[in-house]
């Protein structure tokens, strides 16, 4: 069935909605992106633009008010027209899933050893005994101290760092080929991440993984990611070479958010946000859903949806804003200058 010019992960005008009182809301519009093994992903966007149910729905993993359309192609199959059972044996095993906070994904009431063995009994048809050496190996592979002891341990009785390891270590157990990791630190303090962040780049190389990126720092994308996705309300406004984007933004989006990377240099100097505050996905509005937020937004922005299409100034990033890009780059010198940032 997989051939050998085929992706190993090929995501084609994924959409997602829900029924909600206020109506249908379209949390996700017709994302497109391939994935190569060893590759990676970022997925980056404020609050309630879209990331997480992008990859939920990749996995079927939707509230019950949710439906998604498009097509999500692993190794040429349709996880999204897929039966549960068939989707239940690549779930956890072929794609595996870090999520925003460990606490609601690990079970308290058992060890991470119970949690651990039950993967491996189940995907991987183990002994309870083989389970726990291949468990132990894994909370060593992400440098968990004294995981022999450790394994036996609740939940709990981790911190918020380590717990993260043990998330990480779940999800490598069956050695996936697609691991999606959302926001696998944001709760976790400056050190632990850069940490998390060098782990799964060792990972990464040691076992061709393929990683999905969910986060909102686009710092984390430039160190990590080959391709990146930049959403707003639910829409992509920019995706493609990461460095290119990280260097060059060409949508006034992203130059917000980069304009917004908190500098480890700085010590606790405040985060500049992008001022206002993400659109209501329920009452979207007819052109650019950043256009009431675009210091720079043309009358045209209001009205005309730009189309998502290939920069003229870049072959490798596709965006969608009505404006040149000169005017683009002014305005993040300017954003920067504002900072006192070098430009
Ligand atoms: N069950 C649901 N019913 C209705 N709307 C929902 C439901 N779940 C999510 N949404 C909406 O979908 C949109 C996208 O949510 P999503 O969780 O993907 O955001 P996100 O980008 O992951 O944000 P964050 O950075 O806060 O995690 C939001 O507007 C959210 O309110
Ligand atoms: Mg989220």
């Amino acid at each position: 069935m997989s051939n050998s010019n085929q992706h190993l992960l090929a995501v084609k005008q994924l959409g997602v909605q829900f029924q909600t009182p206020d109506g249908l809301v379209s949390a996700v519009n017709g994302i497109n992106f391939t994935l190569d093994r060893g590759q990676t992903l970022g997925i980056v966007g404020e609050s309630g633009s879209g990331k997480s149910q992008s990859v939920l729905a990749m996995m079927g993993l939707l509230a019950n008010n949710g439906s998604a359309s498009g097509q999500v192609l692993y190794q040429g199959q349709d996880l999204i027209r897929m039966p549960k059972p068939d989707l239940n044996k690549i779930r956890g095993n072929r794609i595996a899933m870090i999520f925003q906070d460990p606490m609601t994904s690990l079970n308290p009431y058992l060890t991470v050893e119970r949690q651990m063995t039950e993967v491996l009994e189940f995907h991987k048809g183990m002994s309870r005994k083989e389970a726990r050496t291949k468990a132990i190996q894994a909370l060593d592979a992400v440098k968990m101290p004294e995981a022999t002891r450790r394994v036996s341990m609740y939940p709990h009785e981790f911190s918020g760092g380590m717990r993260q390891r043990v998330m990480i270590a779940m999800s490598l157990l069956c050695e996936p080929d697609v691991l999606v990791a959302d926001e696998p630190t944001t709760a976790l303090d400056v050190t632990v991440q850069a940490q998390i962040l060098i782990l799964m780049r060792e990972l990464q190389r040691d076992f061709g993984t393929a990683i999905i990126m969910i986060t909102h720092d686009l710092g984390v994308v430039a160190g990590l990611c080959d391709e990146v996705m930049v959403l707003y309300g639910g829409q992509v406004m920019e995706q493609g070479n990461a460095e290119a984007i990280f260097y060059r933004p060409s949508h006034p989006y992203t130059a917000g958010l980069l304009a917004a990377v908190p500098r480890l240099e700085d010590g606790d100097s405040p985060m500049l946000a992008i001022p206002g505050s993400p659109p209501n996905m329920a009452r979207l509005p007819k052109g650019c859903p950043f256009t009431e937020r675009c210091a720079m937004a043309l009358p045209q922005c209001g009205t005309e949806r730009p189309v998502f299409a290939p920069a003229a100034h870049d072959a490798a990033v596709q965006r969608a804003c009505h404006l040149p890009l000169e005017v683009v780059t002014q305005n993040l010198q300017r954003l920067k200058a504002q900072q006192g940032v070098p430009a």
